[in-house]
């Protein structure tokens, strides 16, 4: 239902990194710190207030999901559609010539305190965004093949 349900903070400053820091795992730090620029993904878990602009054919959609904001199901498509939209924003960050570095390795809780402390919205995951060191990334690493990700029905 066009949920839209991914927030993004570009952490860009020295402050907004310090932010950060305690939360980072540590083989993710010393990137993350010198990363142009630190977007962490995350989902509103009121992304229903905007659906009678952004589902307009269905004015009473928005009742499908007030109430209670962390009850499983709104929690769940907060989430799945947050992360399509996180995997969408890696995918156009590629596009326009950039590096990313996704990032699990991190304290969720520590970054919401940090960032989020009224609990609307609650972090995904961080991507690095710029330029890497040729010499310090890895290649593309390797993929699955057909047979071992997919079944035929
Ligand atoms: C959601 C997500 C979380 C990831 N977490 C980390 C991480 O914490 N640290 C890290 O160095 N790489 C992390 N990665 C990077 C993956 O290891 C890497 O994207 C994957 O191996 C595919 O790499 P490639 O696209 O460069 O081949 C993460 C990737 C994704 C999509």
């Amino acid at each position: 239902m066009n949920t839209q349900p991914a927030r993004i903070v570009f952490v860009r400053s020295k402050e907004g990194k310090e932010k950060l820091r305690p939360a980072l795992s540590p083989g993710n730090l010393d990137k993350t710190i010198a990363a142009p620029v630190t977007a962490i993904i995350a989902h509103d878990l009121m992304f229903y207030e905007n659906l009678p602009t952004a589902f307009p054919h269905r004015p009473d959609a928005i009742k499908l999901f007030q109430g209670d904001d962390k009850k499983a199901g709104n929690v769940t498509v907060a989430f799945r559609n947050g992360s399509l939209q996180g995997a969408y924003f890696i995918v156009a960050a590629r596009a326009l010539g950039l590096d990313r570095g996704p990032m699990s390795g991190f304290d969720n809780a520590k970054v919401d305190a940090a960032f989020f402390p009224d609990g609307r919205w609650i972090s995904n995951f961080l991507c690095n965004l710029g330029k890497g060191d040729p010499s310090k990334i890895f290649t593309r690493s390797p993929r699955l093949t057909f047979e071992e990700a997919c079944r035929l029905a």
